[in-house]
């Protein structure tokens, strides 16, 4: 079922413009006729710059992986070393994002890319992952649960000048 073309790989510095422009197409499809406007242009403009994803590729903590087939790229992961509030100690590495495109939902693609994350977790050490997801967002928490995830608790997620309210969800590596 997973294309044979796929391939998993970290994503280079010099893409730092090429992986804004997936993140934000990624969040607007997946959450623009959900949100108002005004403040999903507002967290597009403010999160995912190319300055912003620069940093995160520079950052020897920060992991970006592409979701590629047939060399075209379909999705992104991005784990960083950050505690929940409050914090879960030592061990915890967050998946903070997980999208394809729309055109690349349920082919196999998102459980390959989830090995690969957590891999990369192991390999740095991590105990568990942890990450958030929007309570509205039934199909990717079912997706993580068949992952290994388990509600943990529930946390604010602000889209501009929206505060909404996420799943916390975590999973022993
Ligand atoms: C989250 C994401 C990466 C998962 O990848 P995927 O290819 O859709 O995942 P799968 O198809 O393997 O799994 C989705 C599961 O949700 C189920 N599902 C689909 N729509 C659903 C819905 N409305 N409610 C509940 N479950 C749903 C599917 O049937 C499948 O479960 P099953 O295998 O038991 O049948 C992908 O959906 C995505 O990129 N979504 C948009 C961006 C996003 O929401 N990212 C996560 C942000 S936290």
């Amino acid at each position: 079922m997973t294309p044979p073309g796929l391939r998993i790989r970290p994503v280079r510095v010099e893409e730092a413009t090429e992986l804004a422009a997936l993140a934000a197409r990624t969040f607007r499809d997946a959450f623009g006729p959900d949100n108002n406007p005004e403040d999903l242009q507002l967290h597009l403009a403010t999160t995912y710059t190319p300055d912003r994803m620069r940093e995160a590729l520079q950052d020897p903590e920060c992991t970006s992986l592409f979701a590629e087939v047939d060399g075209v790229t379909v999705g992104y992961a991005q784990l960083f070393p950050r505690q929940p509030d409050p914090p879960l100690g030592d061990g915890a590495r967050m998946l903070s994002r997980f999208y394809l495109e729309q055109g690349w939902l349920g082919q196999g693609i998102a459980p390959r890319l989830m090995d690969a994350v957590k891999e990369d977790a192991r390999r740095r050490g991590a105990r568990y992952l942890w990450l958030t997801v929007w309570q509205q967002n039934h199909r990717a928490a079912r997706f993580y649960e068949k992952c290994g995830f388990r509600t943990s608790g529930s946390t604010t997620f602000i889209v501009g000048n929206d505060p909404q309210t996420d799943w916390l969800m975590l999973c022993p590596l």
